[in-house]
C-alpha cells in the first residue's frame, strides 16, 4: 500500500499575506486542494501543517490525517512530526503543499519505478537550465545518491543541473529506521529530509517530463504566472474535446468545469466552480457563470449566473442576473435587465425586460411584462408569488407577495396586485383614468386674461 504525506507547514513569507500560502486559490481552488485531490487517487493522505493550521484545516476534506509542526525546523523535521502516520509495510509518497500541479501520470510512473526496482527510495528529479536554489542530485559510488542543498553546495556541485523536485517515495521500513539519524549540522541549521537519501542502497530517479508539474509557488508573481499557464492548459483541453473558445487568452475557466461539444465561449467570460454546460450553447461575451448547471442549446449573453439551473433551449441576457435558486425550464426567455432569485420559471415562459422575480414560481407559457416587480420582502420576511400557466402580467405591475395569479388570467398594465387573482380573470389594480376635455386650453385662456388686466 501507499500513503501520501503532504508537507505544508511553511508560512510562505514571500507571499506577504496574512493567510497561509497554501490556502491561496488557484483558479478558484485553494492551492492545497489541488495537491490533496491528486494524492487521494493513491490512498491514505496525511498532511503536516504549521502556520495558521486552523485556517488550512477549513479548506481540507475531513478524511485527512493532520499533524502539526510547531516550529519549521526543516523538511526532515516535518516528516518526524508525522511519525505516527508512517507504517513499516506501506510506501510513503512525499508531496509539497506549494507544488500544486504534479500529475497523476507522473506519480504513477514514479510508483511503478519504485515497485519494479524494489527501491528504498525513488526520487522525482528534473533537469533545469538554471538549477540555482534547488538541491542537486549527486551520484556517488555503487549507484548511491546524495542530495546537496544549494546553500551547502560548492562550485562543482552547483554546476549539476539535475535537481531534486522534493517529491519521492520511501519504503516505510527504510524511512522509519533512518528518520532519527537526521541532524541539523548544515548551512541552514535545518533537519533536511534529503539527508536520508544517502543512506539508501537501492535507489533510482525518474526525470519529470514537464517542469511545470514540479514548479513551486513562493510569491504572488509566480502564483499569477502558474495560474495563467494552468488556465491555458484547461482551455486547450476543452478545445481538444470540442469546445470552441474565441480568444482563449481572455476566457477564465475553473478546473472542475465541464463543457459539451460545439458550445462557443466568447471573450471576457468566467466559468467557475462546479459548473456544467451542455452542447451547442453560446456563452458570453462578458458573462460570469458560477456553480450552475446549463443544458443544451442555451444562450447566456453579458450576464451573471450563480447557483442556477438552466434547461435546454433557454436564452438569457444581455445584462441579466440569475441568482441562487433560479431554475429556468426549457424554452424560457430571460431578456435584458432581469434579476431572478429562488425562482422557477416554467416551460416557454418569458420575462424579457427590466424585471425582478424573487421567491416566485411561474408556470408554463406565462408572459411577464416589462418592469414587473415581485414585492417579496415586507421589511422583515420574504413571501412567495405564484403565477400559473398561460397568464399574462401587464407591464409595470407590482405583485405584492404573498400572492397568487391563477391560470389564464391577465393583470392589467401598471397594476399593484395585493389580492389573489382567480383563474381566467382580469385584474386591474390601478386608479381609473380621468379625462377633463379642453382643460388645458381653458386654463391657458384664463391665464392670458389675467395678465392682460394687469
Ligand atoms: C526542498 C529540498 C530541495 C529541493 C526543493 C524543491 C530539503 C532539505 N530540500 O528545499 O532539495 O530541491 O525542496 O522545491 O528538503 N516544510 C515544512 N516544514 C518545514 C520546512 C518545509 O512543512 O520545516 C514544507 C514547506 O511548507 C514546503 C516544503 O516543505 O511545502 C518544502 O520546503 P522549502 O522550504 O520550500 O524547501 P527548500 O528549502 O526549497
Ligand atoms: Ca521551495
Amino acid at each position: 500500500m501507499l500513503k501520501t504525506l503532504i508537507l505544508a507547514a511553511g508560512l510562505g513569507k514571500r507571499m506577504k499575506s496574512k493567510y497561509p500560502k497554501v490556502v491561496h486559490p488557484i483558479l478558484g481552488k485553494p492551492m492545497i486542494k489541488w495537491v490533496v485531490e491528486i494524492a487521494q487517487n493513491f490512498g491514505k493522505v496525511g498532511i503536516v501543517l504549521g502556520y495558521k493550521a486552523e485556517m488550512v484545516k477549513q479548506v481540507l476534506p475531513e478524511d485527512i490525517e493532520i499533524f502539526i509542526q510547531k516550529e519549521q525546523l526543516g523538511t526532515g523535521h516535518a516528516v518526524m512530526c508525522a511519525k505516527d502516520f508512517i507504517s513499516e509495510n506501506d510506501d510513503l509518497l512525499i508531496l509539497y503543499g506549494d507544488v500544486p500541479f504534479i500529475s497523476k501520470d507522473t506519480l504513477n510512473k514514479l510508483i511503478e519505478e519504485h515497485k519494479n526496482k524494489k527501491n528504498e527510495v525513488t526520487i522525482l528529479s528534473a533537469i533545469l537550465d538554471n538549477p540555482s536554489g534547488y538541491g542537486r542530485i549527486l551520484r556517488i559510488e555503487n549507484g548511491k545518491i546524495r542530495i546537496v542543498e544549494d546553500k551547502d553546495a560548492n562550485k562543482e556541485i552547483k554546476k549539476i543541473n539535475e535537481i531534486n523536485t522534493g517529491i519521492y517515495i520511501f519504503n516505510g521500513n527504510f524511512i522509519k529506521k533512518n528518520l532519527d539519524n537526521l541532524n541539523n549540522k548544515n548551512a541552514q541549521g535545518e533537519y533536511y529530509l534529503t539527508d536520508i537519501i544517502s543512506f539508501a542502497d537501492n535507489i533510482s530517479t525518474i526525470v519529470v517530463d514537464d517542469i511545470f508539474e514540479v514548479t513551486g509557488i513562493n510569491n504572488r508573481i509566480q502564483l499569477s504566472e502558474i495560474e495563467k499557464e494552468m488556465r491555458k492548459r484547461i482551455n486547450r483541453k476543452l478545445m481538444l474535446e470540442g469546445v470552441r473558445i474565441i480568444d482563449p487568452e481572455n476566457v477564465y475557466i475553473d478546473p472542475d468545469v465541464q463543457i459539451g461539444r460545439d458550445t462557443i465561449v466568447y471573450p471576457f467570460t468566467f466559468i467557475e466552480g462546479k459548473t456544467v454546460i451542455g452542447e451547442d450553447c453560446e456563452i458570453g461575451p462578458m458573462t460570469r457563470i458560477k456553480d450552475s448547471t446549463i443544458g443544451n442549446n442555451v444562450k447566456v449573453i453579458r450576464s451573471e449566473v450563480e447557483k442556477a439551473i438552466i434547461e435546454d433551449n433557454v436564452s438569457v441576457g444581455p445584462f441579466s442576473r440569475l441568482r441562487e435558486g433560479t431554475h429556468l425550464k426549457t424554452k424560457v426567455k430571460i431578456g435584458n435587465f432581469v434579476e431572478t432569485k429562488k425562482t422557477i420559471v416554467g416551460e416557454n415562459s418569458k420575462a424579457q425586460h427590466l424585471t425582478y422575480l424573487g421567491d416566485t414560481t411561474i408556470g408554463k407559457n406565462v408572459n411577464i411584462g416589462a418592469g414587473t416587480i415581485t414585492c417579496n420582502y415586507d421589511g422583515k420576511n420574504k413571501h412567495p408569488t405564484f403565477i400559473d400557466d398561460n397568464s399574462f402580467i401587464g407591464s409595470n405591475s407590482s405583485l405584492v407577495a404573498p400572492v397568487k395569479i391563477g391560470k389564464n388570467s391577465i393583470v392589467g398594465a401598471g397594476s399593484v396586485i395585493t389580492d389573489d387573482v382567480p383563474d381566467n380573470s382580469l385584474a386591474l389594480g390601478r386608479a381609473r383614468q380621468i379625462i377633463k376635455e379642453n382643460w388645458v386650453k381653458l386654463k391657458r385662456e384664463a391665464n392670458k386674461n389675467a395678465t392682460n388686466k394687469e
